[in-house]
């Protein structure tokens, strides 16, 4: 028996994973920020959220498929943009990537990825997003989005949470630093983890030496693993007029990433943006935050019909997908989960990941009798959540 066919839900799969990866980059994948309160949150609200059944419908013919900027996905899902996915697993963007592509969603690209924007277009298929945050020396990531725009990405999404640096004391326990460096604990944590220092570090050896985030302009280009190989520091001193500018050298869709209040999606709209994703970046920002699922209601009451509202953090079972479908979003994004499967088996492990979620949201759509994306609404809940 393989791994991944060992693996029967995410919680399995959270586990391969674990076993995979040394400990100081599981913990970097998986954990939050300071408490992990709003880690925790964001699972809870979603579980706290019960269902109201609908029983003797015909459900012969159903469609779990949604428009997404004017184009259809597979289910109402995109792969967030994660940072850690090329030390998750070799080259793990065009796996997941690819992983999305055979399951009809899209994939969104960090500027902090391993692999490099252009292997992406030249190589993933399926539908590309592009995520960056602005550099506090600006220029760089103008020249970044006309890289994204030259190369056919589809949508641009900027992350406003990340302006100032996170709380993460498990990283130093763990001896996990930014450059890595060759400590005796993380050096400790790789020799017990073999498999992933052959699958992982040793092939990007072999294929020209330790990785790099490729992205990153010439200047901030070095190894992981090289002292003072800092990336370019995002900046602290943007306002929503930056976003106007963005909006401005970008013809695309835009969307806002990052966005915890009515006022602020009111804001990201009147600068131009086309969607805003209501999201604390998985618990690793703002520890006391409230659940995105939680701020969902008021965020799509402020915005109306004039842009299109994503939702992440916290999505682990196709029910959350669901739920948050309900509440008024046009689809979720999920970041761990599949972060999960590329740890556990590379693309195929992140095609089951999505695989299970689309399974689980066909499954809950049948119990509380919906056919359609379009069906959802407040009626699915046993108690609907209060309107803002
Ligand atoms: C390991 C890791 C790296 C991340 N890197 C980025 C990033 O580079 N840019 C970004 O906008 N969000 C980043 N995020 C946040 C995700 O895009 C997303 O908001 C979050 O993972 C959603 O929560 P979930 O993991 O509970 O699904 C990262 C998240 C994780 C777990």
């Amino acid at each position: 028996m393989t791994r991944l066919s060992r693996c029967y839900d995410l919680a399995d799969m959270r586990e391969a994973a674990r076993r995979h990866l040394p400990k100081g980059i599981f913990e970097f994948m998986d954990r939050g920020a300071e408490r992990e309160l709003a880690m925790a949150e964001n699972m809870a609200a979603f579980e706290r959220l019960k269902l109201r059944t609908k029983f003797l419908v015909d459900l012969r013919e159903r469609d779990m498929g949604t428009e997404l900027f004017g184009k259809r996905i597979a289910l109402p899902l995109a792969i967030a943009p994660t940072g850690a996915a090329g030390l998750c697993w070799y080259q793990g963007e065009l796996a997941l990537a690819k992983a999305a592509a055979a399951a009809g969603v899209p994939f969104t690209l960090t500027a902090n990825s391993i692999t490099s924007i252009d292997t992406i277009a030249k190589e993933a298929g399926g539908r590309l997003w592009f995520q960056f945050y602005m550099w506090k020396e600006e220029d760089l990531s103008f020249q970044m989005i006309e890289r994204a725009k030259d190369l056919g990405f589809e949508a641009l999404f900027v992350t406003i949470d990340s302006a100032l640096g996170r709380t993460r004391e498990y990283n130093d326990r763990n001896g996990f630093t930014d450059p890595i460096s060759l400590n005796p604990r993380f050096v400790m944590d790789m020799a017990l983890h073999p498999r992933w220092v052959a699958g992982v570090i040793g092939r990007y050896v072999l294929n020209g030496g330790m990785p790099r985030h490729e992205n990153y302009p010439e200047q901030y280009r070095r190894r992981i693993t090289t002292a003072q190989s800092k990336g370019p520091s995002n900046s602290q001193s943007m306002t929503w007029e930056g976003i106007g500018r963005i909006r401005k050298a970008w013809p695309g869709p835009l969307v806002v990433k990052g966005i915890l209040s009515a006022d602020d999606a009111r804001r990201a709209v009147d600068q131009g943006a086309d969607g805003v994703v209501v999201s604390n970046h998985g618990g690793r920002a703002l520890d006391s935050s409230i659940a995105t699922i939680d701020m969902l209601p008021a965020v799509v009451k402020a915005v109306g019909d004039q842009a299109t509202v994503l939702l992440d953090s916290g999505v682990r079972h196709g029910s959350d997908i669901m739920k948050a479908v309900a509440l008024g979003a046009k689809a979720v994004l999920v970041g761990r989960a599949t972060l999960y499967g590329i740890a556990a088996g590379g693309q195929e492990g992140a095609e089951k990941v999505l695989s299970l979620l689309a399974t689980q949201f066909e499954k809950n759509m049948g119990y509380v009798g919906c056919r359609r994306v379009s069906e959802l609404n407040h009626d699915i809940f046993a108690h609907p959540p209060v309107q803002p």
